[in-house]
Order: structure tokens, then C-alpha cells, then sequence
């Protein structure tokens, strides 16, 4: 199975973060946003990825990257999303050649997650797999609307108002190469995207999408919030409980 991390568009939330630089080249504690990703994807076996990314600092991505041979990656390609912020299945339909009509594991530039799906990707058998993961705030992400049974998904709604659900669809995602054909029949949200949200309910319809909780922490980076809580995460797992209180600074 190849990857993908798609880290275009231009981080304007997270102005003025973002005026001189990428987004997904900020730092989370101590390793760049996009680092996450990658070993995301090393974790469950997947070596053969293509980063696609875009805007002005594109090009330090492979200063930041190199060959991704520090990782474990065995072969690293990059593509460039014109346009700015096309949406995150414009990013996607850059990878069609890259897949060369084999599935693909799919993982957004902002999400940081120290979860395991090695299980999950080795058992995929087609069709589409979303992770899903309960959330405070589901607002801000695509949203699975269950049927009354809560285990099948009948409709998944892009940023609600009023969330039939807590779980948010994660920004990672298991495609077979039908996805390219689902890219082409979508047509700009409201917000001028390509939204994968719209690729996952074409899937859905088909009755081939799947879905799976995420077991471990997952959280975008995308916001300065959620950037810093993920920072903060991070700390405590890497410098140890005893560090609970990262936020004292009073002595
Ligand atoms: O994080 C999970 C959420 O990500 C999902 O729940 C939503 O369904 C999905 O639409 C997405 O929502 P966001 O509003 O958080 O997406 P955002 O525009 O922040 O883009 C997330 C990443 O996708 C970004 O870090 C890089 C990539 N991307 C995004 C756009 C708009 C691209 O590669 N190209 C793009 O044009």
C-alpha cells in the first residue's frame, strides 16, 4: 500500500503563524507538524509515500524532508497544488499517476495521532475506511450521522452546525483507486473546495464506505488551539508525567 500526506493550502488560520512560513512546518513540542504524519504512516508499514503540498514555502518541505530516508521511507515523492486552496480531494487528484491504480492511505499534513492502523491497512479489502474519533468540539470536522442502530453511517455533514454525533472523521483515510473517479464527479463546495467529505459520501452511497475508531491520541494542528494543546500532548508523552505541569510557569 502506498501514502499520501496532503499538506497544500495556505494555513491562513493560523495567521500570522503561517505569513513566512508552511503550516505543516511549524513546530508540535519538538518535530515539525508534517513529521507526525510520515511516522504516522511508517508505523503502519508504508514506505512509499508522496507528500503533496503547495503556496509559497513549498520548497523547504524538501529541505525539511530530504529523501525521507531518516524516517524508515523508502521512497519519497512530492507534487505541488496550484491555486491555493482547491480543497483537500483537489490535493488528492494530484495523486492518481503516484497510485498507478492501487489503494492508498491517505493522512492530512495536520494531524497528529500516535495510533496504530498498521491492523487496519493490512485488512483493507477495498472500498473506503474513514477513522473516526470522539470529540468535544465536532463543529469544526466532518461529522458521521449514524442510523438508529449507532453502527452504520447513513450521511457524513462537513463542519455542522448541529452535530448529529461527537465524532469527528479524522484526516486519515483508506481509498481504492476508485477514489479518482469519485474526485472527478464532485463538484466546489460553498467554500470553493474539493471536499473529501463529498468523495466520502459518494462511497457511502455506493455502500462501500467502512469505518473504524481511532485508538490513541489524534488531534489536528490546524488552529492556534489545537496546534498548542497537540504541542502539549506531545510534551508530556515524550518528557514524562512528572512534567504534568508544563503550564506552571511560576517558578
Ligand atoms: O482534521 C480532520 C478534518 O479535516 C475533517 O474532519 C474534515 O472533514 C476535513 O474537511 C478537514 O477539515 P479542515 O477544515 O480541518 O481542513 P483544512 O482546510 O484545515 O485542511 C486540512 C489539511 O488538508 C491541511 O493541513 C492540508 C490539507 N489540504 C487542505 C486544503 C484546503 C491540502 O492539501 N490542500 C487544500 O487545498
Amino acid at each position: 500500500m502506498k501514502g499520501v500526506i496532503l499538506a497544500g493550502g495556505l494555513g491562513t488560520r493560523l495567521y500570522p503563524l503561517t505569513h513566512a512560513t508552511n503550516k505543516h512546518l511549524l513546530p508540535v513540542f519538538d518535530q515539525p507538524m508534517v513529521y507526525y504524519p510520515i511516522q504516522t504512516l511508517v508505523r503502519a508499514d508504508i514506505k512509499n509515500i508522496m507528500v503533496v503540498t503547495g503556496g509559497p514555502y513549498a520548497g523547504d518541505f524538501i529541505r525539511v524532508l530530504q529523501n525521507g530516508e531518516d524516517f524508515g521511507v523508502e521512497h519519497l515523492e512530492y507534487a505541488y497544488q496550484e491555486d491555493g486552496e482547491g480543497g483537500i480531494a483537489d490535493a488528492l487528484r494530484l495523486c492518481e499517476d503516484f497510485a498507478d491504480g492501487e489503494g492508498i492511505t491517505v493522512i492530512l499534513g495536520d494531524n497528529c495521532t500516535d495510533a496504530n492502523i498498521s491492523k487496519e491497512v493490512k485488512n483493507f479489502k477495498g472500498g473506503a475506511l474513514i477513522f473516526l474519533k470522539e470529540v468535544p468540539d465536532p463543529r469544526r470536522f466532518g461529522v458521521p450521522v449514524f442510523d438508529k442502530s449507532g453502527k452504520k453511517i447513513i450521511k457524513i455533514e462537513e463542519k455542522p452546525k448541529d452535530p448529529k454525533s461527537n465524532y469527528a472523521v479524522t484526516g486519515l483515510y483508506v481509498y481504492d483507486n476508485k477514489v479518482f473517479g469519485y474526485i472527478r464527479k464532485i463538484k466546489p463546495s460553498r467554500r470553493g473546495q474539493l471536499e473529501i467529505t463529498d468523495v466520502n459520501n459518494l462511497y457511502l452511497k455506493a455502500g462501500k464506505l467502512d469505518w473504524s475508531v481511532l485508538r490513541g491520541f489524534w488531534s489536528d494542528a490546524g488552529t492556534a488551539e489545537s496546534l498548542y494543546r497537540t504541542g502539549v500532548y506531545w510534551a508530556r508523552k515524550i518528557l514524562g508525567k512528572k512534567e504534568k505541569n508544563l503550564t506552571n510557569f511560576d517558578d
